[in-house]
């Protein structure tokens, strides 16, 4: 359950890549667990940065991406996959073979949850997964009253998740289900990152401490994660 509070999502943004790249230099053929969101955005370019600059090589590493949405078609700009596509994947040398995402145009969504989880463990099971937290404390789309032996799995989006991601659909409703990651299989992972930033989620941040969001349990039942906030996020964290 450790905290790192630093000045500003710039730092927030290094500290992090930082983590993964250690992460991938120590291990070069480690699991990453990786979001999509915007918190991330600027991790995803100071990875690239440092493929381009500093030789960090994801060539044998493998991604595994936390959700995606369904009933989106393959390719669609709002697809997580499609997200950390842009942003980070087309970018570096990890091999599209070791890019995993859950299967949303499978027929039967429980069945490819389980191939998800499969391979996962044949990859050896995540050395580290990357999370944003969502307004009301959701992490990847395990929404608040998500079990915490949950696996892969398809779920409702709350309606306050579909509202926060609605800008990413201008004309079109936001979906209403996804196929997430569950808490079970983030807590499985060897670590964690849990990120936030913005004034904003200073309130969820607030309540992480002691609640049962999803974000607070696993950053308090992981004995490897760290919540890694800017300043404007910790600001209503409670005095210790
Ligand atoms: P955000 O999303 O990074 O876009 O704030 C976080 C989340 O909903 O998990």
């Amino acid at each position: 359950m450790a905290l790192v509070v630093l000045s500003s999502l710039e730092a927030v943004a290094t500290w992090v890549a930082g983590a993964i790249d250690e992460q991938v230099r120590q291990k070069p053929a480690s699991v990453l667990g990786l979001p999509a969101g915007g918190t991330p955005q600027p991790v995803y370019a100071e990875l690239v940065r440092r493929h381009r600059e500093e030789g960090l090589s994801f060539a044998h590493t493998s991604a595994f991406g936390l959700d995606e949405y369904v009933g989106l078609p393959s390719g669609h700009p709002a697809s997580f996959r499609q997200v950390v596509e842009q942003a980070f994947y087309r970018h570096v040398d990890l091999p599209v073979a070791r890019i995993h995402s859950p299967d949303i145009a499978a027929p039967d969504l429980a069945a490819a949850s389980a191939r998800y989880e499969q391979a996962i463990a044949d990859a050896g099971g995540l050395d580290l997964v990357v999370l944003g937290i969502g307004l009301n404390g959701h992490v990847a789309f395990n929404e608040p009253g998500s079990a915490l032996d949950s696996r892969t799995r398809l779920v409702e989006l709350a309606a306050g998740t579909r509202r926060a991601n609605a800008a990413a659909f201008p004309h079109e409703p936001v979906p209403a289900r996804a196929v997430t990651m569950g808490l079970g299989t983030i807590l499985a992972a060897r670590s964690c990152l849990l990120m936030a930033c913005g004034a904003g989620k200073a309130p969820i941040v607030a309540r992480l401490s002691e609640s049962a969001l999803p974000a607070g349990q696993v950053w308090r039942s992981h004995p490897r994660a760290t919540l890694v906030l800017d300043q404007a996020a910790a600001s209503q964290l409670p005095p210790d």
